[in-house]
């Protein structure tokens, strides 16, 4: 048996997350959420199995995650094996570059504090949090969601220059999990951020086909088509859940990966 916390399982790759780690009913299964009500009512329909658990928490506030943790332990037997990061916000200003952001320096500075206060500092407060019980737990990992769009060489090489807020939050991100693994590496605890590919959710719509007509996508998808031109456009959240869980699963501090940032494949390549 396994416990699993998964942080920002309402919707998205963190619902997947629940729905496939819950498979083995052997394991626990929590999740993390702002909308409880909604969230039982959406497993109850779409997975309906004992060993999923949903607690509230909102990043937002770090004071909610205590009674979280204390939740979590008394379903999981007081310890963790795996605490997911998953939730993130993206910013409202996906399609401006720093200079159009900076022509209101309140925009810029609104962007840029929204996506860093979730997207990095909130996300250092869970992992304290919860460190209590992956520190007691068996498998002893911390797997946090990033992006490849987080990986300052391909920012350089590509020109990507939109969702600046998001991609430097991210990158801020991998600095943490960097941070928190040199703390904890020798206490056997595996930190690992990791990209899911490009994938179909709420999230994205890089391959432009939900709105061809946003050409801040248009631009990305074009990109990320140069960068790999047998790109086949956004996976499913089935497909890259599937093979990040494979590779989380095989990722150990043994094998080299305390504080690594790799993709849904294992390596460098984000899509
Ligand atoms: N989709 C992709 O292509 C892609 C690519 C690279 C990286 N990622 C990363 O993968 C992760 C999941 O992405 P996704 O596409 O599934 O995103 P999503 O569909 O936008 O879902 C985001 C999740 O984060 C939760 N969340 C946001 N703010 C929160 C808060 N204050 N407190 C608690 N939960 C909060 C949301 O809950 P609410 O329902 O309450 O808002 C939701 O469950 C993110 O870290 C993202 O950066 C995704």
């Amino acid at each position: 048996m396994s416990s699993y916390v998964v942080v920002g399982a309402s919707r998205g790759l963190g619902f997947e997350y629940l729905k496939q780690l819950s498979e083995n009913p052997e394991n626990v299964v929590v999740g993390l959420v702002r909308n409880v009500q909604a969230t039982k009512e959406k497993v109850a329909a779409e997975i309906n199995r004992p060993n999923v658990h949903i607690f509230y928490t909102d990043l937002n506030d770090y004071k909610t995650l205590p009674g979280a943790v204390e939740e979590t332990s008394k379903v999981s037997g007081g310890k963790l094996d795996v605490l997911i990061a998953n939730a993130a916000v993206g910013g409202d200003h996906f399609d401006q570059t720093l200079s159009q952001l900076g022509s209101d320096p309140g925009k810029l500075e609104k962007d840029l504090t929204d996506c860093f206060r979730l997207n990095a500092v909130a996300q250092a407060h869970a992992v304290n949090a919860f460190m209590p019980l992956v520190l007691l737990g068996k498998a002893k990992k911390v797997i946090m969601m990033t992006t490849g769009m987080a990986d300052v060489d391909l920012v350089r090489k590509y020109d990507i220059w939109m969702a600046v807020g998001y991609c430097a939050s991210k990158a801020a991100l991998n600095m943490i999990i960097a941070k928190f693994s040199a703390e904890y590496r020798e206490k056997g605890v595996l930190f690992l951020g990791i990209s899911p590919g490009v994938v179909d959710t709420s999230a994205t719509d890089t391959d432009g086909s939900k709105d061809p007509t946003n050409p801040a996508l248009s631009a990305l998808g074009a990109k990320l088509l140069e960068y790999e031109p047998g790109w086949k456009g956004a996976i499913t959240t089935e497909e890259s859940i599937k093979k990040v869980l494979s590779v989380t699963e095989k990722a150990s501090v043994e094998d080299g990966n305390a504080g690594d940032f790799l993709s849904h494949f294992g390596n460098k390549k984000w899509v």
